[in-house]
């Protein structure tokens, strides 16, 4: 199937399907990060709850995990609770921290199957006791796993993180084991809670919102950001195609220059 989808280097381009993109299966991203938005949305235009807009998103978080999967994507990071997501009306936080256990109640067993990895960055002290052993969970039973790894940044907050790896690193110094002119960028991804992470290629970002809400601001520093409109349960494999088709066509330069533009 794959095949049929992705212009074999030399071959000829094939698509089984109109709207999909023919993707060069050598420049998948090997990190695709995304912040779901717009369930909110997609539920009110629906005359529905907000919360039935969160489980749809469920839904999609299923299906692009598969796509990612199927892709050759090696990690897929999903901000799916921020550290000010507590701030919404209790029932909805309620609703949003009993999702990992309906995912992964439901769809443990076939990520076991798929080679899946679940790993999470956030802070899990402060998430309610089922929430935390829905994911814990999750880790241990997939942790022999090498194939897609499956992100989820829940509790997540890239300052409350890069402030924990500073705090990290100044106990280091004030030990005597770092010496404070021996820190360096390494040092401080190392002290993060993606250290064993590589750095995402491509962001994606639904519904129209153009900010980074406090995702992975160092981690983001040379990414790919694509913003779609498209709200989050409407997300689907053909958008995902089609961001990995807009990062392959351009050109990462981390700051260099092209070649065929050195004089
Ligand atoms: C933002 O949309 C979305 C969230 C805060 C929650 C995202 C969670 C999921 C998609 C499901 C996660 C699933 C698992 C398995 C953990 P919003 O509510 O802010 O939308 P709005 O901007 O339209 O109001």
């Amino acid at each position: 199937m794959l095949d049929k989808l992705i212009r074999k280097k030399g071959g000829e381009p094939k698509t089984d399907n109109a709207d999909r993109q023919l993707l060069d299966e050598t420049a998948i991203p090997g990190h695709v990060a995304i912040i779901m938005d717009g369930n909110g949305r997609w539920a009110k235009k629906r005359s529905l709850p907000r919360i039935a807009g969160h489980h749809e998103g469920m839904k999609t978080v299923r299906k692009i995990t598969r796509e990612a999967d199927r892709l050759g994507i090696k990690v897929l990071t999903l901000y799916a609770f921020s550290t000010e997501n507590w701030k919404r009306p209790k029932p909805e936080v309620e609703f949003l921290m009993r999702l990992p256990e309906e995912f992964l109640g439901t769809y443990l067993p076939e990520l076991v199957e798929r080679n899946v990895r679940v790993r999470m960055i956030g802070d899990h002290e402060h998430l309610p006791p089922h929430t935390r052993r829905a994911i814990t969970r999750a880790m241990d039973e997939t942790a022999g796993n090498d194939g897609l790894i499956l992100n989820f940044a829940m509790n997540y907050g890239s300052r409350a993180e890069i402030t924990e790896a500073v705090r990290t690193i100044a106990k280091a110094v004030a030990e005597n084991r770092v010496k404070a002119e021996d820190i360096d960028e390494s040092m401080i991804t190392d002290a993060l809670m993606t250290a064993e992470l590589p750095e995402p290629d491509l962001l994606i970002r639904t519904s129209g919102e153009v900010r980074l809400s406090n995702f992975m601001l160092w981690q983001l520093a040379y990414t790919e950001f694509w913003f779609t409109d498209t709200l989050w349960p409407d997300f689907n494999e053909d958008r995902l195609q089609e961001a990995i088709g807009v990062y392959q066509a351009r050109s990462r330069r981390y700051g260099g220059v092209d070649k065929e533009d050195t004089d």
